[in-house]
């Protein structure tokens, strides 16, 4: 499907919706911020204009839901994932629906995605873990603070590089991020202020810059798939282990090595900065609301509290309902991934009444909505214990390494 949110479309034509035309700022360093700002002060379901380009923001959590509905609303690479693109290619996050590697990725992938594999990725979870828990008693020990959405960053993209291609960023050995993660954040950024170019400009410095960046990125990741490629991966158990050698069900063929590099680079970019800001928000809140961080203590102590090293086994950790409502409760008062884009697959009415065109590519959810909508109530307050009915027994997902442990 072509990225029809790039076609600016005419303006003030939905019956309803204000338009918030933003040029004359720009969306700034803090967009989402920006968009809650104006919701405030026009409403959850707004037009933002920025050069003549529009996009329907929508914040409505009912709204929100209708948009989620697969059957009408599809996935769309709109001009930010369009830019991402120009780095991730068609890796499964920046892939367009119908391209043939999405469906195949896709088909190959899922199985080291769902909740069994978690158990695969547990010893390396600990590994770094503990690597954290070391960094943490040093500084303590030496009376020095700790950066902690810095050291999130490092937990999470040393655990994605083991499980997912056994890479070691070795991460807490470093005073500054690896290398690797200032240029795939120097992409990002690149992608994101791209939105925001003043026509006419001259941006050739920034785009050499960037392509440098880009070059580097798929250089070390060619690297670590070629002295994998042609070995024998029998007892690989990471995802570029699966990629080497899965075959799609359907016609018995691999991955393609282009695309193999798509894919990592996707999981580095889409799995570690949501994970450490997700850890970061919860343990944000934890300070801030002792109450709560007492019971996740509790729950921690319950479990190993007279052991001096404790080796929590992988059943363990289903066992922090707790600290998992604390996590939940973080992501929707701050979801990591705080919007994302969809299309219409034909002409329909979002929510009954705003009317919207096949392939019409402008509609993002703002942060709070989505979440509040599936616990039947107002975001803003913290309130962990509220999900518990909803996902407190659930098993846990491959990001609950470090709570548990304090
Ligand atoms: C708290 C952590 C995470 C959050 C909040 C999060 C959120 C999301 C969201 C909202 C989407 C859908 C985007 C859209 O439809 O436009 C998505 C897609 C995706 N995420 Fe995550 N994610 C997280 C962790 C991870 C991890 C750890 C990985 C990989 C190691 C990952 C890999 C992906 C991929 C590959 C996609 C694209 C899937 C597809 O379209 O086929 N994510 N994520």
């Amino acid at each position: 499907m072509p990225p029809t949110a790039l076609h600016p479309e005419p303006a003030g034509t939905l019956p309803g919706v204000p338009v918030v035309d933003i040029t004359a700022t720009g969306p700034g360093h803090t967009p989402i911020q920006q968009v809650m700002e104006l919701m405030r002060a026009h409403g959850p379901v707004l037009v933002r204009r920025l050069h003549g380009r529009d996009v329907l923001m929508v914040g409505d959590a009912d709204l929100v839901a209708d948009l989620a509905d697969e059957e009408r609303f599809a996935k769309h690479i709109g001009p930010a994932l369009e830019n991402v693109r120009a780095f991730t290619a068609d890796g499964l996050f920046t892939a367009y629906n119908d391209e043939p590697n999405w469906a195949k990725a896709h088909d190959i992938l899922m199985p080291a995605f769902a909740l069994g594999s978690m158990k695969t990725y547990h010893p390396v979870m600990l590994k770094v873990a503990r690597r954290l828990i070391g960094s943490w008693d040093r500084a303590a020990r030496a009376g020095q603070p700790v950066n902690v959405p810095d050291d999130m960053t490092r937990m999470t993209l040393d655990t994605i590089g083991l499980a997912g291609f056994d890479y070691d960023f070795g991460s807490f050995e470093r005073a500054e991020p690896h290398p690797f993660v200032e240029s795939m954040v120097r992409c990002l950024e690149w992608a994101m202020t791209h939105l925001a170019r003043t026509p006419g400009k001259d941006y050739t410095e920034a785009d050499a810059a960037f392509r440098a960046d880009a070059d580097y990125l798929a250089g070390v990741v060619d690297d670590v798939i070629a002295a994998r490629t042609g070995t024998d991966q029998s007892g690989a158990e990471d995802l570029l282990g699966l990629m080497l050698t899965a075959r799609h069900p359907a016609d018995g063929t691999t991955l393609d090595t282009a695309n193999i590099r798509n894919q990592v680079i996707t999981f580095l970019i889409a799995g570690h900065e949501t994970t450490s800001g997700a850890m970061s928000f919860a343990l944000y809140y934890l300070a801030k609301h002792p109450s709560a961080l007492r019971l996740v203590q509790r729950e921690a102590d319950a479990l190993w509290g007279d052991t001096p090293d404790p080796e929590p086994t992988y059943e363990d950790i289903g066992r922090l309902t707790y600290t998992r409502q604390v996590l939940n409760e973080a992501l929707r008062l701050w979801p990591t991934a705080a919007a994302f884009s969809r299309h219409a697959r034909e002409d329909t009415l979002l929510g009954g009444r705003i009317p919207l065109r096949a392939g019409q590519g402008r509609h993002r959810a703002r942060p709070d909505a989505a979440p509040a909508a599936r616990v039947g109530r107002q975001p803003g307050a913290v309130r962990p214990g509220a999900l518990h009915a909803r996902g407190g027994g659930r098993p846990p997902g491959a990001r609950l390494q470090a709570l548990r442990y304090r």
